[in-house]
C-alpha cells in the first residue's frame, strides 16, 4: 500500500495510487460494515474532533460512525454554541484545540481555504470536510467506490456532472478524480452556474441537458447551492427543472444501464424527480451514504498510520 500523505486536503495533490489505495481498503471495510463484525481497533487510544462550521447530517453521522467503529475517541464540537460566537477566530479555536492534543481534526468550513490554512496551525492530521467552494475530498472518493462497484471500473467511463457546478465542491472534487482516472468528463448545466474557465480543466461543457446526457455512464446530479449564490442565477426553479431536472425522459438519453448518482442533501422537484431518486434499479444514492462510512474508515486508518509512524521515537545509536 503506498500513502504517504499527513493530511486529506483536496483530491487535487493526490496521486493515482493514492486514490486506489483509499478506495480498496475502503472496499474491505465496506464488506466488513456488511457483517456482524463492524468494529476494529485501527484508530484505538486516537482522539478524533469534529469541527463542523457549516451544517452537515451524512458527512458529520459518516465521519463520526467512522472513527467508533475504529475505536477512536470522537467529539463532536458543536460549533453553534462554541466560542467562535463569541468572535474568536479560526485559528485560535484550533491552537486551543491543539492544545488539546487531538489526532485527527475534520473540519468543515464555509471558506474556501480554510482547512489548507488550519493544517499548517496544528500538529494533528486534518480532513477537510468540504470548505466552501473548493474541495469535499471524501465525498468525491465515496462517489469513486460507488462507481467503481456498479460499473467494475473507474476508468474509461463516460460521467456528466449536471447542475451547479459553479457553487459546488463536490464537482471540483469529482472533476480532478474522474480526470485523474481518465474518465470522460462533462459539465451539464446552465452557463451562469458554470464556472468560468471550465473549459481548461480538460472535461466538456453542455447547456443543453439532452446533449450532455449522451451516452453516460454515471449521471451525477447537484443541488443548486443557494447559501452560496449572491443573486438570480437561475430564472425560477420550475423552468430550472424544465431544462436541468432529472427525469425518466432526460435518463432515456443516457445509456441504458446507467446509474443516478446524488451526493444529497436532494431538492426533489428541483433537480430530480423522486421517483428517479428512489429507483432502486437507477439510483446508487443509498450506496453512495454507505460507501461515505467505508471511505472515511480507510482514509482516517491510512492517516492515523502515517500519524503514527511519524510519532514513533527514532532508534538511537549506541
Ligand atoms: C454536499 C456538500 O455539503 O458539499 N453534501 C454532502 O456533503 N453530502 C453537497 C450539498 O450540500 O449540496
Amino acid at each position: 500500500m503506498s500513502f504517504a500523505q499527513r493530511h486529506l486536503l483536496g483530491i487535487e495533490p493526490l496521486s493515482q495510487s493514492d486514490i486506489t489505495t483509499i478506495l480498496d481498503l475502503a472496499d474491505i471495510y465496506a464488506e466488513k460494515e456488511r457483517s456482524d463484525a463492524k468494529s476494529s481497533d485501527a484508530l484505538r487510544g486516537l482522539t478524533q474532533i469534529n469541527m463542523f462550521f457549516e451544517n452537515s447530517t451524512r458527512t458529520q453521522a459518516s465521519f463520526e460512525i467512522a472513527g467508533k467503529r475504529l475505536g477512536a475517541d470522537v467529539m463532536n464540537m458543536a460549533m453553534q454554541t462554541s466560542s467562535v460566537k463569541k468572535g474568536e477566530t479560526l485559528i485560535d479555536t484550533a491552537l486551543t484545540l491543539n492544545a488539546m492534543h487531538p489526532d485527527l481534526l475534520v473540519v468543515r468550513h464555509p471558506h474556501s481555504g480554510a482547512v489548507d490554512l488550519l493544517a499548517q496551525k496544528v500538529n494533528c492530521a486534518v480532513l477537510n470536510a468540504g470548505d466552501g467552494k473548493h474541495e469535499h475530498p471524501t465525498q468525491a472518493l465515496l462517489d469513486a467506490l460507488t462507481i467503481r462497484r456498479a460499473k467494475g471500473r473507474l476508468h474509461r467511463l463516460n460521467i456528466a456532472i449536471c447542475g451547479d457546478i459553479a457553487h459546488s465542491r463536490v464537482a471540483r472534487s469529482n472533476i480532478h478524480l474522474l480526470g485523474k482516472m481518465e474518465n470522460r468528463v462533462k459539465l451539464v448545466g446552465p452557463p451562469t452556474l458554470i464556472p468560468s474557465g471550465a473549459a481548461d480543466w480538460g472535461v466538456e461543457v453542455y447547456d443543453d441537458m439532452r446533449e450532455g446526457l449522451k451516452d453516460s455512464d454515471v449521471v451525477m446530479m447537484l443541488r443548486l447551492q443557494r447559501e452560496r449564490m449572491d443573486g438570480g442565477f437561475i430564472p425560477s426553479e420550475r423552468e430550472y427543472y424544465h431544462r436541468y431536472g432529472l427525469d425518466a425522459e432526460k435518463l432515456a438519453l443516457a445509456k441504458p444501464d446507467a446509474i443516478v448518482m446524488h451526493p444529497g442533501p436532494m431538492n426533489r422537484g428541483v433537480e430530480i424527480d423522486g421517483t428517479i431518486a428512489d429507483d432502486i434499479n437507477r439510483s446508487v444514492i443509498q450506496e453512495q451514504v454507505e460507501m461515505g462510512v467505508a471511505v472515511r474508515m480507510a482514509a482516517m486508518d491510512l492517516l492515523a498510520r502515517n500519524l503514527r509512524a511519524a510519532r514513533k521515537p527514532q532508534g538511537v545509536m549506541v
